[in-house]
């Protein structure tokens, strides 16, 4: 979507008083002073044509003798592409059959008088001017020269947009009430599940700042102080693996109130969307609906479930309980369960392809994928002869349906089946592109044991408030303890998560101690949140939003390094500045750092 934005008044500058992109019939006749870049040129003999481009797009300017300086005329025909020139002319209506649909300045012409190079470009190492339908280069290459890159008018208006965006979060908030405040950079660690980026301090040897994964105990403390609406657009740094939807410094869209219950956070978050999403043409109708954890990881096996297809789970462990499959039955008796997925008019789908989802199931941590067909034989495929007469009923498959089971603990299931689901969506193209599915997941549990070393650990994070029905369930079984924690989840993709805080001390303490986090790790590392706690703590609890991932959706981007003016690689390297790069081992001195192995 193209941003908009006026191209009025503020751009008349000394050296220039018109955007090319915002030339119009409505202003032939006129005089116009023009800078910007040299996006194509055309040499005709006598007649030369610059395509010349700004900020707000492209307007031809022609160069002819009847009307252009010898010196013009001389200076067009060797103009390198992308260099900055700067051109006086007229604006003159285009004949019928020359206006140039493609262009929103189509309609006119400029017919260039004077040209003035004022910053010539080197052959630039990407294209910036593609032919319809021409691939872009490698990203790689891309990244490696963003400042090319980022003159592309797709890249462009995601930035522009993603200005409009910060704008309306900015105007909804404060109309709101909420009080825009700045928390530090250079902090103590904050536990958001991801590892720390440290700065070394160069005055306290062996001591080290942490940059934030988010303001999060900053906030709560500003919710102490009495501040009772913040919001900031924080910028949050997670040394964690990278995906296309995640970078290792991003933008929250981070909100924290008091004297609140979890109702007032969503109906806050619900306009602030729904502000965002206005601010980008379109309109939503909120509440969104709203799905518990427990429902979710139960029909769609992941706790942030596309909502835009159908492809339930469902449990069909007593239909197999029957069967004579050994594998399935000790599936079963170790604690298991059988889930799967019926897929409409699936069982034409080739064996190649059932393979390949069995390799997606397995990549996923399953054991394998029982896959049976309903053709007008019966059920058909691996293991349907050691099921029972009218087990295909039962399954509820009718003919030319495909069926896709997992005999397993829920924990591996789940995962599985969730891949398998997403595939199949993908495959049978049941996505529908413009569909927005959002949904509240909320009753996230407290805690999760972690599958390796079986320590109870955080699901948000610790300072999440129990669910006020699950608090005796904290002392005697704490990983069946619900959170009041919630997640705001659109089309599969997570957009944010939040909660209802720990505001009593006491409480706070008893959950780290839970956490096998002992008193005296507790004070050194959240010693001021426990003391802010005990200043007298109004009831709190907030959200944040991923602003990347909300202005990637918008923008109809895939990756958020389309909507970041510098993103990093999924490796974290900043290919265009060069980050990180090694330091003098003398400046490391300075810092009282040693690289092992020098
Ligand atoms: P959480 O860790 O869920 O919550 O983060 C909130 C939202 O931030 C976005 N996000 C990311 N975006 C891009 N790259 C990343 N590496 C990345 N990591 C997270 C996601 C996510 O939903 N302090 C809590 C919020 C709270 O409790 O109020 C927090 O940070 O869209």
């Amino acid at each position: 979507m193209t941003a908009t934005m006026s191209h009025a008044v503020p751009f008349k500058t000394a050296l220039r008083d018109t955007l090319c992109g915002s030339l119009r019939l409505e202003n032939v006749g006129a005089s116009v002073r023009l800078g910007g870049w040299v996006h194509r040129r055309r040499d005709l003999g006598g007649l030369v044509f610059i395509d010349l481009r700004d900020r707000a797009g492209i307007v031809q300017v022609s160069f002819d003798p009847d009307f252009a300086s010898p010196q013009a005329l001389e200076l067009a025909r060797g103009l390198g592409t992308e260099s900055v020139v700067l051109i006086t002319g007229d604006v003159v209506a285009r004949p019928a059959q020359m206006r140039n649909a493609e262009l929103e300045s189509g309609d006119v012409e400029v017919r260039g008088r004077t040209l003035r190079l004022v910053g010539p470009a080197e052959t630039p190492v990407i294209p910036v001017a593609r032919n319809r339908g021409e691939p872009l280069p490698a990203e790689e290459l891309r990244l490696r020269h963003r400042h090319l890159d980022l003159r592309r008018p797709e890249l462009r208006d995601n930035i522009i947009l993603r200005h409009t965006l910060m704008q309306a979060t900015r105007a909804y908030l404060s109309g709101e009430g909420f009080v825009e405040i700045e928390t530090p950079i250079l902090t103590k660690p904050t536990p958001e599940g991801a590892r720390d980026y440290l700065v070394p301090s160069r005055v306290h040897p062996g001591e080290f700042y942490a940059l934030p994964q988010s303001p999060q105990l900053y906030k709560q403390l500003l919710m102490v102080s009495g501040f009772d609406r913040y919001f900031q657009i924080a910028r949050c740094f997670r040394d964690e693996d990278l995906r296309a939807d995640r970078q290792p410094e991003f933008t929250q869209i981070d909100i924290e109130a008091s004297f609140v219950t979890r109702e007032d956070i969503m109906a806050v978050a619900e306009g602030l969307i729904s502000a965002l999403w206005s601010a980008a043409g379109h309109t939503l109708q909120p509440p969104f609906r709203r799905m518990t954890y427990g429902d979710a990881m139960e029909r769609y096996g992941c706790d942030r479930p596309d909502l835009r297809y159908g492809l339930e789970i469902r449990d069909v462990t007593p239909v197999f309980a029957a069967s004579d499959l050994s594998f399935v039955k000790q599936a079963i008796d170790a604690g298991g369960r059988v889930r799967g997925i019926r897929v409409t008019g699936g069982a034409s789908m080739s064996r190649k392809q059932t393979d390949e989802l069995e390799a997606i199931a397995k990549s996923a941590g399953a054991g394998g994928l029982i896959v049976l067909k309903r053709s007008a034989a019966g059920l058909e495929g691996k293991g349907a002869k050691f099921l029972p007469e009218g087990s295909a009923d039962r399954l509820g498959l009718i003919e030319g349906d495909l069926g896709v089971f997992v005999a397993a603990p829920d924990a591996v299931s789940s995962p599985a089946l969730d891949r398998v689901r997403q595939e199949l969506a993908r495959r049978l193209d049941l996505i529908p592109p413009d569909e927005l599915e959002f949904v509240w997941v909320v009753d996230f549990p407290m805690f999760e044991r972690d599958a390796t070393t079986g320590a109870v650990t955080p699901v948000h994070h610790p300072f999440t408030a129990v669910h006020p029905d699950d608090g005796e369930l904290l002392a005697t079984d704490p990983t069946k303890a619900r959170a009041l924690a919630y997640d705001l989840v659109l089309n599969g993709t997570e957009l944010g998560g939040g909660s209802i805080r720990i505001s009593n001390p006491a409480e706070q303490s008893r959950v780290f101690s839970l956490l096998g986090i002992d008193e005296e790790t507790a004070l050194a590392r959240f010693g001021f949140l426990l003391e802010g706690l005990r200043a007298g703590a109004p009831p709190h609890g907030g959200i944040a939003f991923g602003f990347d991932r909300v202005a990637m959706l918008l923008a109809g981007a895939t990756s958020l390094r389309d909507v970041i003016a510098f993103p990093k690689t999924t490796a974290a390297r900043a290919l265009f500045e060069g980050a990180p790069t090694s330091v003098p081992r003398e400046d490391l001195g300075d810092l009282h750092i040693a690289v092992v192995g020098d």
